[in-house]
Parts: C-alpha cells; sequence; structure tokens
C-alpha cells in the first residue's frame, strides 16, 4: 500500500490526536516530503536545502532532498521518484518554470501537496502555494540602491539633482528563472527615468532582458559577456560608473572582469555594483570596499514559511498568506507567502548580517 494511502486512512485519527508541533507524530507511518533544489552551485541553495530539511526533520518528517544542478531531465526524475516513493508533499526550487508542467499533473493526481519555493513554478494549475521574497521589491531594490550608490538619489531615496551623465552596464538572471523578469521589471522601473531623461547611459546599448539575461545564472557565462563589453571603456577615456548585477555570484563575476582592466584602486575606483543573496563571498567584498550592495534574504525565514504550509496543509488547514494577486503562473493566481528583502551595503553589513546572526565576525574575515 502506498505511503499516501496509509496517510488518508488515518487522518482522521491523526487529526483527533494531533497536537501543535507534532503534525507528523501523530500517524502510525512518519510523513514523506520530497525537497527538490536547483543546484549546490551556488551557497544560497545548499543554505535552502539544509535549513528546509532540518526544519522538517525536526516535525518529525522523513525528508528526500535532492539538487539537480540546473539539469531539467535530473530535475523532473527526481520529482518522479519523490512521487513514486509516495511523498506526501514536494517543496520545489524549480529551475526551469515551465517545465514541470506533466510531472506535476502527476503529483497532483495521487493528492500531494506542492510549494513553489522561492521561484515561481509556471503554467501549472497543480502549484498549491508560493513561498518566497518580495521580487519585485528585490528589483526595485536593487535599481534604488544602484542609483544612490551613484548619487542620483540621496540616501532617503530622494532626487539628488546630479545629472551624469553616468555609464553604466545591465545584467539579468537566467530566462528560465521566473524570477530574474520580476528582478529586472522591478529594477527598471526605477532606473527607466534616468535612462530616458540622459542621467544613465548605457554605452553598449543592451538594455533589453533577452539581451542581457545569463542563462541558468550562470557566473562564467557573465564574466564572459562582461569580457565582450570591456572594450568601450578601455583607452576611450570612457568610465564604467555601475552595474547592476541581479545575484552575487554574477556581481562577483563582474568584479572579477573590471579588475582586469585595472578598477578598484584610488585613480579608478570600482564601479557600483548591486547584487543579491548575502553569499559570504559578497559579504566579504562588500566589507573590502569592493561589490558595493547585496540583498539579504533570509533563508531560514523561506525555509519556515515553506515547512509550515506543508504542515497546515498536512493537517488540513490552510496556511497563512500575504498576497493573493500578484504571481499568476498562467494557469492560477497561485497564493503566496512573501517575505521582506533587505539591501545590506557597507554601513548595515555588521548590523544585519552580523549581529542579525546570519554570520558570525569570524566569518567576515
Ligand atoms: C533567486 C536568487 C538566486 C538566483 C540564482 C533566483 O531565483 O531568487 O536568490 O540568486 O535564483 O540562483
Amino acid at each position: 500500500m502506498r505511503r499516501r494511502s496509509l496517510y488518508k486512512a488515518t487522518a482522521l485519527l491523526a487529526l483527533s490526536v494531533t497536537v501543535a508541533g507534532c503534525a507528523a507524530s501523530g500517524t502510525s507511518e512518519r510523513r514523506l516530503v520530497g525537497v527538490a533544489m536547483p543546484t549546490t552551485s551556488q551557497e544560497r541553495w545548499i543554505a535552502d536545502g539544509d535549513n528546509v530539511s532540518a526544519q522538517l526533520d525536526a516535525l518529525g518528517y522523513d525528508v528526500d532532498l535532492e539538487y539537480a544542478e540546473n539539469d531539467v531531465p535530473t530535475q523532473i526524475a527526481q520529482i518522479e521518484s519523490m512521487i513514486d516513493a509516495g511523498a506526501d508533499a514536494l517543496i520545489i526550487g524549480s529551475i526551469d518554470g515551465v517545465a514541470l508542467k506533466d510531472v506535476l499533473a502527476e503529483a497532483a493526481d495521487q493528492g500531494i501537496v506542492l510549494i513553489s519555493y522561492d521561484r515561481l513554478i509556471r503554467e501549472s494549475p497543480d502549484v498549491d502555494y508560493y513561498a518566497s521574497f518580495d521580487n519585485q521589491r528585490v528589483g526595485v531594490q536593487q535599481g534604488t540602491i544602484l542609483l544612490q550608490g551613484l548619487g542620483v538619489l540621496d540616501a532617503a531615496g530622494r532626487p539628488t539633482g546630479a545629472t551624469g551623465p553616468f555609464a553604466i552596464e545591465l545584467f539579468g538572471g537566467s530566462p528560465d528563472d521566473n524570477n530574474a523578469t520580476v528582478f529586472y521589471t522591478g529594477a527598471m522601473s526605477v532606473l527607466q527615468p534616468y535612462l530616458d531623461s540622459g542621467v544613465l547611459v548605457v554605452p553598449s546599448g543592451q538594455t533589453d532582458f533577452a539581451t542581457i539575461a545569463t542563462q541558468a545564472w550562470d557566473a562564467k557565462t557573465a564574466t564572459a559577456r562582461m569580457q565582450t563589453l570591456l572594450p568601450a571603456y578601455t583607452g576611450t577615456g570612457l568610465r564604467l560608473d555601475g552595474v547592476l548585477a541581479p545575484n552575487d555570484g554574477i556581481a562577483i563575476a563582474v568584479i572579477d572582469a573590471v579588475k582586469t582592466i585595472g578598477y578598484g584602486t584610488d585613480e579608478q575606483p570600482f564601479p557600483i555594483v548591486t547584487g543579491q543573496d548575502a553569499e559570504l563571498a559578497s559579504a566579504k567584498s562588500i566589507k573590502a570596499g569592493e561589490q558595493y550592495s547585496t540583498i539579504y534574504k533570509d533563508t531560514r525565514q523561506l525555509a519556515e514559511v515553506a515547512v509550515s504550509m506543508v504542515r497546515t496543509l498536512l493537517d488540513g488547514a490552510e496556511p497563512e498568506t500575504n498576497d493573493t494577486t500578484s504571481y499568476d503562473n498562467g494557469a492560477k493566481i497561485v497564493p503566496s507567502y512573501l517575505l521582506a528583502p533587505q539591501v545590506v551595503t557597507i554601513d548595515n553589513l555588521q548590523s544585519v548580517l552580523v549581529d542579525g546572526g546570519y554570520y558570525t565576525a569570524e566569518d567576515l574575515g
């Protein structure tokens, strides 16, 4: 008999004995949660997987945590085997937002609870809930801090009257990740007026998402693209003032590339480079005065949201949401709980990341 059927058979009994905090212990058999994460090539997803697993484990669930190393067929196969193993719930950080439709239909047929984790799964009516950060806000924060770093906006976000022109280049995330376009749209909502007025210029002329996107968020791809842009800034007198980098991996790639043409000295300081994820290498880079900013998204909190959604749904109740309009995945509007992202620069690195317990002072060196 499949594990799911066992759960159904014992559900009533379980409900009558369930007490808060023992969601999985009221049944005669532990319930299984499959956790499918996109890649271990980036620190944040390792932390996400660890946090989600640890929290599920503490609640008494069995956990199958798998990483697909950015390979879509691998992720589909992993989800299929979670379904075959009798998973009761799936928490999925997708690679390609539209590729999971069929396998999720299979999961839904089995009555499996499905949480879209951090990235919206698209074109599937079978996604129950979405746990993420306010991704539009992330983009707005990235655009705003870029303008603040350039001195176009002051610390309170008011225009300073600086006319520039400031030369910037734009990088986007992976086109198959729904978040990437949301970040881009958010950032452009604050940058576009300054591009229109000529305060900002993009010497490469590359501003549309398809051109600036970075497949699989791959740092090497970003380095290669930055290198193709650099000749405009060597021996021409043109200075690169800023780079919209959508995450920390791409920020570090950009910084490494501009170092090769002499940026990072008193005479030629680094451009203002944004980021996202508060990865350790970037936190250190900010401390060293290289990367300008990152966006802190506490993966411990995101894990809590996703785990609490699973527990609530398996207990037959409705999870808490705080956004039921923003995330239309093409098949339905997915009820969401969105956490607040926070901008980090050298000014609040200590108070947010160290005092907040994300890193120790020793971690930052
Ligand atoms: C996440 C970012 C991450 C990026 C690359 C996005 O979907 O929201 O935090 O940097 O994927 O993995």
